[in-house]
């Protein structure tokens, strides 16, 4: 969904200039225009006023809507009403004071006082790990009920906006359920929700509040989407907009992937301690590679990783650890994770058993007539382990002296592997079109245009496992399978 996001605000932009020249903004570059536009802006009411909710009560009063905080401790409302702030944050208690004295900023502990003096509830209140390491919702939903309560006696349409980092599926079947309970009104038609995940990081989080990483949101509906678009719309041009449930399960994957680099570095951290090599110099290096490094590339799920290099040098890294004594659990697992990913494809092959199996793809990617350790020749292995009928093509592999090194060497590195290697030409078709002709499933791990118009001629009873994401649109297909989507 496409909706126009409003002109950046001069007062966003105001904050962010004065803000680098180190000197904060009280009053907007035009304050005529800006009160004249106020008017058109939703009141917004925060619950929960803690690191998240105080920090979006300042930023967003001062791109001049009117905020109404709520949180059940008493010490954090009088802070904020006093114009102080809570928490120890940069540049906070000067947005919060500007708020206050400029008559955009209140606060109280009367959820449904502030939830009916505004037209956009922000739910920000803490959702930490409970006793089975899950997540607790149990102030999400004493703050839901409440919201709940408040809109039972509000006449208007309300926007409600989970900020909270909480798992998929929290939106819908927890904050919705909980606020219609106690509303007895209906998502769509009384109010909408939305969720919208938080990306600041402490200690520099009204910087990041005015130039975000990105912001996303998912919305049950359109108007509720185009009320949160144009609250962002003053810092962010480009929201990205979402299914709730994607939205959700962003902020979790952004934290395990902050988590993952810091683990990552540290892992390369104490092996270069213990080799005398500089692991600043090391990783200084590294993150200059934008184009394979730090960049889409290998992010997007797929098929296992394999080829000549990477699980040889997997291996290798964690032989020089085990060697000089350092212990390197991220880079072991590696291998682990890379086999459940190739397991989880000869899963997905288990309800085809008996039927034919044809390989559109066998080398370890497309464009090379490499096969060292392709992950698809693990799952031919396993058909044919299993007695099922298999067969191939890849384009790429030319039967003749060269090729036939190539299959000695993985006979003798893989003796798992030498029953197909034995049999692997006699196993390939023609060409792609007889491998589908003949297949009742056809498994792709090339995402090439050859194979997608092999795949779209299929009879309408052929099944296709993609474990390449041949499509960015999934089709809308019963025996259409992806191994991670
Ligand atoms: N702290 C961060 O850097 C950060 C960043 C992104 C996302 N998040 C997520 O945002 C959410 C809030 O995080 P936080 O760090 O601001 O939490 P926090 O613990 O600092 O603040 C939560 C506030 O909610 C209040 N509260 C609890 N129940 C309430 C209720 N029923 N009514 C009113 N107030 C209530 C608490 O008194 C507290 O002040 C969490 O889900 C967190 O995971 C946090």
């Amino acid at each position: 969904m496409n909706v126009p996001s409003p002109m950046r605000d001069d007062a966003a932009l105001s904050y962010v200039r004065s803000t680098e020249a180190g000197k904060a903004s009280s009053k907007p570059a035009n304050s005529v225009a800006l009160e004249a536009r106020l008017k058109a802006k939703p009141a917004i009411s925060v619950v929960g006023l803690g690191y998240v909710g105080a920090v979006s009560m300042a930023c967003l009063a001062h791109l001049g809507f009117r905020m109404v905080g709520v949180d059940v401790n008493h010490d954090k409302v009088r802070s904020i009403r006093d114009g102080r702030s809570p928490i120890v944050e940069d540049r906070l208690g000067d947005l919060l004071a500007e708020g206050v004295r400029e008559g955009r900023i209140d606060a109280t502990q009367n959820l449904i006082a502030a939830v009916l003096d505004t037209d956009v509830t922000f739910l920000s209140v803490g959702t930490p790990t409970s006793k089975d390491g899950g997540c607790d919702f149990t102030y999400v939903r004493q703050a839901s009920r409440a919201i709940g309560q408040a809109l039972a006696m509000k006449d208007g349409y309300h926007v409600v906006v989970l900020r909270c980092s909480v798992p998929p599926g929290t939106t819908l079947d927890v904050v919705v359920p909980e606020v219609e309970t106690a509303s007895g009104k209906r998502l769509g038609v009384d109010f909408g929700v939305c969720f919208n995940p938080e990306f600041l990081r402490e200690g520099v989080a009204v910087a990041d509040f005015f130039a975000p990483p990105k912001t996303v949101v998912g919305a049950s509906d359109l108007r509720a989407e185009a009320t949160v678009s144009a609250i962002y719309g003053t810092i962010d041009e480009r929201v990205i907009f979402t299914s709730i449930e994607a939205a959700e399960m962003v902020k979790y994957v952004d934290n395990v992937w902050h988590a993952t680099k810091v683990a990552f570095g540290n892992e390369v951290g104490r092996m270069c301690k213990k080799l005398g090599i500089d692991s600043h110099d090391v990783m200084n290096i590294f993150v200059r590679d934008l184009k394979l490094n730090l960049s889409p590339y290998y992010l997007k799920p797929g098929f296992a990783f394999g080829g000549s290099c990477l699980p040889k040098e997997v291996r290798a890294v964690g032989h020089i650890a085990r060697e000089i004594g350092v212990s390197v659990p991220l880079f072991d697992s590696l291998m682990e994770t890379n086999k459940v990913h190739i397991d989880e494809a000869i899963r997905q092959l288990a309800p085809f058993a008996g039927k034919r199996i044809g390989f559109l793809g066998v080398t370890f990617k497309p464009g090379t007539d490499d096969m060292r350790e392709s992950p698809t020749l693990d799952v031919m292995a396993a058909m044919l382990e299993q007695g099922e009928k298999i067969q191939a093509f890849d384009p790429n592999l030319d039967f003749g002296p060269l090729l036939q090194g190539q299959i000695d060497y993985v006979r003798h590195a893989v003796p798992r592997q030498a029953k197909l290697m034995d049999e692997l030409e006699a196993l390939c078709v023609a060409d792609a079109a007889a491998l589908v002709a003949s297949s009742d499933v056809v498994v792709v791990s090339h995402a090439t245009d050859a194979f997608r118009a092999a795949v779209a001629a299929r009879a309408p009873h052929v099944h296709v496992l993609d474990l390449a994401r041949l499509y960015k649109v999934l089709p809308d297909d019963a025996t259409y399978h992806g191994i991670a989507w």
